[in-house]
Formats: structure tokens, sequence, C-alpha cells
């Protein structure tokens, strides 16, 4: 076991350029890849969601790769102590997901809550025994999670969820995982126990692919406060379906700087250009040439201007949001649909992990 005996969380930079090749290979032949992703439960989803995820998997769903959406909604546990909307917030994900492109009837996308999938969850319980404790306790994210948890007693949950996200990944043999940086620990534990379970239980066969993360090229999204990441909890995001007014409404909000010459500075200048960027996602214009064009204008165009491109970008997504929401029981059958495949396909790699641990009756 020498090799896999230290998990090493690597450098962001080399990740990102494997990202690149594999990007490339998978345009070249989808049929090779199997993708899964997923978010927590937590509410409804916002721009920087869009731009940040979301475009990134109706993408690679274009392309043909299969692809698995799970909805971690055992994760939403981990820290934090209310769980009342949790079966809200599972439909009001899946309704974003497909007013933004996601679509479970193409035969290629399935979208599920993992706590719905028992053959997914049972392979949490061989998968922790082939990782130790000081490994779940040195992952930087849980760490971080912590801290800004302000929670005095951690739950075990928290150090072990990654090895739940290990099971999320690996039951349905998924080789790509599109995720954001902060999920690159999780998925190199994936790693790690992909490759001892196959060290330990399947010497002559190999069981579990490690599968590698895709880091999007798409840029991060600034909340309006300009200081920091967009979302919800930090009040300063603007969500897929809020109104043209609220969209209004909040972008006049939206914290810039006293300098009237409009110019893309992200360094210098980040609330403004944060700004500029959002309006170049939804125009396809460079921000330095949206900037130019506004010029002495002032913050006051810069916001006027990013609203109308906004609503307009959103206007087809947020109707179709609109119409989705009205058949709520459509929703419940995509969550349905997802959860029988899912479940099919962890009893066959449940089958086999089974078989490799000399469990058979
Ligand atoms: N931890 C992820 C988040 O907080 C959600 C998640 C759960 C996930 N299981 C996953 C992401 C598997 C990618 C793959 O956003």
């Amino acid at each position: 076991m020498a090799q896999s005996d230290n998990i090493d969380y690597g450098t962001f930079e080399a990740t990102l350029e494997r990202s690149k090749k594999l990007e490339k290979d998978i345009a070249d032949n989808p049929q090779k890849y199997r993708v899964l992703t997923g978010d927590r439960p937590t509410g409804k989803l916002h721009v920087g969601h869009l731009f940040g995820s979301l475009q990134n998997r109706v993408r690679l769903q274009k392309l043909g790769v299969h692809t698995f959406i799970v909805i971690a909604d055992y994760q939403v546990l981990t820290d934090r102590d209310t769980f009342e909307s949790i079966s809200e917030n599972i439909k009001q994900l899946t309704l974003d997901y497909i007013a933004a492109g996601l679509d479970p009837d193409s035969g290629n996308t399935n979208i599920f809550p993992h706590s719905h999938v028992p053959e997914l969850n049972q392979l949490v319980v061989p998968f922790l025994t082939l990782v130790t404790n000081a490994e779940l306790e040195r992952n930087p994210t849980v760490k971080e999670e912590i801290e800004a948890s302000g929670q005095r007693r951690i739950n075990a949950g928290m150090y072990t969820y990654p090895v739940h996200q290990a099971a999320d990944i690996l039951f349905c043999k998924s080789n790509v995982v599109p995720v954001g940086k902060d999920q690159l620990p999780h998925l190199e534990l994936t790693r790690v126990i992909a490759r001892r379970f196959n060290e330990r239980f399947a010497a002559s066969a190999q069981v579990f692919p490690e599968p590698q993360p895709l880091l999007s090229k798409a840029p991060m999204i600034l909340g309006l406060d300009g200081s920091q990441k967009m979302s919800k909890s930090r009040n300063n995001a603007i969500m897929l379906d809020a109104t043209e007014d609220e969209t209004a409404k909040l972008i006049k909000k939206a914290k810039t700087d006293a300098d009237r010459l409009i110019t893309y500075d992200p360094e210098g200048r980040p609330e403004v250009a944060n700004l500029l960027l959002l309006s170049s996602l939804c125009t396809g214009q460079p921000p330095e040439k949206i900037a130019e064009e506004i010029g002495d204008g002032g913050a006051g165009r810069l916001k006027s201007h990013l609203t109308e491109v906004l609503n307009e970008y959103l206007k087809p997504l947020r109707k179709k949001r609109a119409e989705l929401a009205s058949n709520m029981d459509y929703i419940r059958q995509v969550l349905i649909k997802g959860v029988k495949e899912a479940r099919s396909i962890g009893e066959a790699t449940l089958d086999e992990v089974r078989k490799a641990m000399n469990m058979v009756i």
C-alpha cells in the first residue's frame, strides 16, 4: 500500500492543466465518459450558479455525455440544524436545473436525491474502512466549513461526508466530476478510495475508476457587494427566479466606487469589474468594450445597462421556470425516474462490490 498511503491534494494549477486536456478528450469521445456532480439542497439557485456551474453541465450534456446530478440532501445535515425545507429545496433545485437547460427527458441526464438510493449509501460502510480518521481531519474544505459553521460540537457526519461524496461519485462509476476548487480535496479522497478499494479487494479486476475533476473555465461571480462570492446566505445574490423589478432593485443597490469613468480593472475595482463581467456573460461582448462604451456614464449607466441585458438574458429561463413550477407533479416524476435509474445502476455496483469483498451468500 506504499503509494496510496498519503492523500496528495496536489496543486490547483496542475489540476487546471489536466482539466484542459480532459475537456478536449470529452469533446472528442463523449461516450468514454460519465459525469457526476451535484449540489446540496439549501435553497434556490442564483446567477453565480448559472454562470459558474449550471451552464457547464448543460454544455457537457449537449456533448452527449451521460450526466448524473446528485442532490446531496444528507449533506445538509452536517452543518446546519434546520431540515424543514429540504424537501421543498430539492424540488426548487430541480426546477432551476431544468429551467437552465438540463434535460431529464433526453435520456442522458439523471437527477436524484441521494437519500433515496440505498445502494449508494451502502457503499459508505466499506469506504469508511479505507481511510483513516487523521486523513478525514486533515481535509482543508471540511476544516473551513467547521470554522464557518461556528458550531462547538461537530458531528461525525461533518468529517465523514467526503466519504459519502465518494459513494455519490463511485456508485455509478463516474469518471468525470465537474467541480469548483473547494471540492478538489473531496475528489482526491474519492480517487484514493477507488484506488485502495481496487488494491485491497479487487487485485485482478478494477471495480472503480479513479474519477478526474473537471475545473470549469467559468469565472467566479462575486456578489453585489463586490467583495465575496455570490451566495444567498451572504445576501448578495440575484436569484434565477427573481422578477425583473427585483433584479433592477438589487442591481441598483450594488456596491460600486466613486470614479465616474468606467474601466475594467478586476484587481483595482472589483465591484465595477464584477458588474461588467456579468454584462459580458449576457451579451458575449468583452468587458473592456462594455466599459469603453459606458465611458464616463458612471455606475448609474453601468447598472441600467446590466439590468437590461441580464433581464433579457434570463427571460427564457424564467419563463420556463414559471411554466415548470405550475406543474410540480412533473418535477416529482423527474426525481422518481432519476432515483429509479440510480438504484438500478447502484444495485449492479453493489453486487460487484459484495463479490469483491467476499460477501456473497
Ligand atoms: N459537496 C458538494 C457541495 O457542497 C455537493 C456534492 C455532493 C457533490 N456530492 C457530490 C459534488 C458529488 C460533486 C460530486 O456543493
